[in-house]
């Protein structure tokens, strides 16, 4: 949470800060502000209010700025409420910061070392400017050390200080900091989505490591004060691939770009038409050594961990639990040498995931991790990792980075089976044609977007809404309930078909919407009459059917139909109609699709 940014180069720092925080946006937009070293006077001088990176650009131009090294920060309130005085940077004495994450010893940090006089805002943020000031006597990195080791909790702090000219420093903890260096200065940033409008080359800044940027050179040390080496990555998004090429929304464009994103994450994967994990580093011991399987993840990618979990269950008959990552190492996880447990997360920053991945390994289990953003903290902490190929998912709301989690999902159990030998040759290979044939059927249901924009219509002024369904169908809707929750803010609950009996058909009443989706042929019996249940205590039903189950039963409901595919398979178009559904509410409500209220894209506080 909260997107940083810092540049010290040959160019005009405003325009590189602002364009910045508008593509970092996404991860707090609570408040948002710069510090830019002044040109003529020296001085480090603040711009900053609550709301968003237009009111901050619009408060920027009218400004007099002109420099060409500064700092800037997106913000989502943890302590403090929104207003102007929270937002960062904060500057005290000769000490100006930027900070994501969490001081968790901020109040004894105050009283220990008398603070208090120096503080203007309600946030532990300050706290670290107040103390590197305290430190601070004339050598930057000796008071970033002091200044660290005394902290506790989360942070990603990038520093400027009055008397260093053109120069930025940088130090974290947990909280993610990318750097890189081109002809045009050195930048550093929350993720790397900001940096690719200069290169595709970029380093991690190491915990506990002191970054020192200056126009035409970076320095990483640690605490000792020995040089590091950094290690360099290379993102292969395109320069542009973070921009909306020309849809309204992003929300909107990752929908659509679904398909291409699980032929890139797939056919790097399919040697000969087998699944193959060579080109990943992961041993095929990882999956015949395991006897357990266990996934952690948050909010979309834990619904991911949700159809792995069914998919394991019936190809490889073997034991999986799903675990909310939040929840994992408080309820006593049963975690051994023979336990895999799989990390999912499309930023691999989600901070409750790397936790329970961290206690996992902890008690000998061994991590895979599947991860959209290279070099995540997730993905460092993994022992193996598998990326999807989403690119750059920049709306709040997750949808490829979901579906080519499941792409990726499908391919783990295709190769699992190969392995243990449930699948012959052929069969894996039908498994995988199956798998392969997705974007296609995904393109389908794109192509019907108008007919669920006018579906959408149906539920645009609903207060509550349910989601039902039975087994594959329950697990997309969970995922289909969230994503209209927090993009329309209709209250919407998914319930297994067969429980609203035990309780929650007491709540429909005449009109009240039901969305329903039935894909799979061994249950559509009992999902059809659930659904007609609801029908009779008034409830207007919308369907989605896959076409070769539908009849004249279901003729009743007007289904919208989704393409056919093997009943394994068709969680993923019946996924894309799910997210175009919450989309068009969204939108035809007015709201900022991308950016949801209270949420933000990357969640690295516990
Ligand atoms: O980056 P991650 O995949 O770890 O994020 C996990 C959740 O925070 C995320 O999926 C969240 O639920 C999305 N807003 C859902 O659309």
């Amino acid at each position: 949470m909260c997107g940083i940014i810092g540049f010290t180069g040959k160019r005009d720092v405003k325009e590189i800060l602002l364009h910045a925080l508008e593509t970092l946006e996404y991860r707090g937009y609570d408040s948002a502000g710069i510090a830019v070293k002044q040109q003529k006077s020296g001085k480090t001088e603040i711009f900053k209010c609550a709301g968003r990176v237009r009111e901050l650009r619009a408060l920027c131009d009218r400004s007099e700025i002109s420099s060409e090294c500064g700092i800037g920060h997106t913000r989502w309130a943890t302590h403090g409420g929104v207003v102007n005085r929270n937002a960062h940077p904060h500057q005290v004495g000769k000490v100006t910061v930027v900070h994501n994450g969490i001081i968790e010893n901020y109040k004894e940090l105050i009283a220990y070392y008398k603070l208090e006089s120096g503080l203007d805002s309600e946030t532990d943020s300050e706290v670290a400017a107040a103390l590197l000031n305290h430190f601070y006597e004339g050598d930057p990195v000796a008071a970033i050390r002091k200044a660290v080791t005394t902290l506790r909790g989360t942070f990603a702090l990038v520093i400027l200080f009055d008397d260093q000219p053109d120069t930025i420093y940088s130090v974290r903890n947990v909280s993610p900091i990318v750097a890189t260096i081109s002809e045009e200065g050195a930048i550093l940033a929350s993720d790397v989505t900001a940096l690719c409008q200069f290169t595709n080359r970029y380093f991690v800044v190491p915990e506990y490591h002191i970054l020192t940027m200056k126009p035409d050179s970076i320095r990483l040390e640690n605490l000792k004060g020995e040089c590091v080496e950094p290690e360099y990555l290379t993102v292969d998004w395109e320069l542009n691939s973070s921009e909306k090429n020309g849809y309204p929304f992003y929300m909107e464009k990752e929908i659509m770009e679904q398909p291409d994103a699980i032929l890139k994450t797939i056919d790097k994967r399919i040697v000969d038409g087998m699944p193959d994990f060579a080109s990943d580093g992961v041993p095929d011991d990882l999956f015949t050594g395991c006897e357990r399987i266990c996934i952690v993840a948050c909010g979309t990618a834990m619904h991911a961990g949700l159809i792995l979990q069914s998919l394991v269950k019936r190809v490889l008959n073997m034991h999986i639990d799903v675990e909310l990552a939040s929840e994992f190492m408080y309820s006593d996880p049963v975690i051994d040498e023979k336990t895999l447990v799989i990390a999912v997360s499309q930023s691999g920053e989600t901070i409750d995931t790397l936790e329970a991945l961290k206690y996992a390994r902890r008690h000998g289990a061994k991590g895979l991790a599947i991860i959209n953003v290279k070099g995540s903290s997730i993905a460092r902490e993994s022992d193996y990792v598998l990326y999807t190929e989403a690119g750059p998912e920049i709306a709040v709301a997750s949808t490829k980075a979901y579906t080519t989690q499941l792409a990726v999902m499908y391919l783990i159990v295709a190769r699992m089976a190969y392995l243990k030998g449930i699948y012959s040759r052929e069969q894996t290979g039908a498994f995988i044609a199956e798998l392969r044939r997705v974007p296609e059927a995904m393109r389908e249901v794109l192509a019907k977007r108008d007919e669920i924009h006018r579906i959408a219509g149906r539920v645009i002024e609903a207060k509550d809404l349910f989601m039902i369904g039975r087994g594959l169908d329950y697990s997309i809707l969970m995922e289909g309930s969230l994503k209209l929750k927090e993009v329309s803010y209709i209250h919407s609950e998914a319930y297994a078909s067969g429980e609203l009996k035990h309780g929650p058909i007491a709540l429909i009443t005449q009109d009240t919407p039901v969305v329903a989706v039935v894909t799979q042929k061994k249950i559509r019996q009992k999902e059809i009459s659930n659904i007609r249940e609801v029908r009779s205590r008034g409830a207007s039903v919308i369907l989605f059917e896959k076409a070769e189950l539908a009849d004249e039963v279901s003729a009743e409901f007007a289904p919208c139909m989704l393409p056919d595919m093997q009943d394994e398979f068709m969680v993923m178009p019946a996924s894309v109609a799910l997210q175009l559904l919450a989309y068009y509410v969204s939108c035809d409500k007015g709201f900022d699709v991308d950016k949801p209220r209270n949420l933000a894209k990357v969640v690295t506080v516990e």
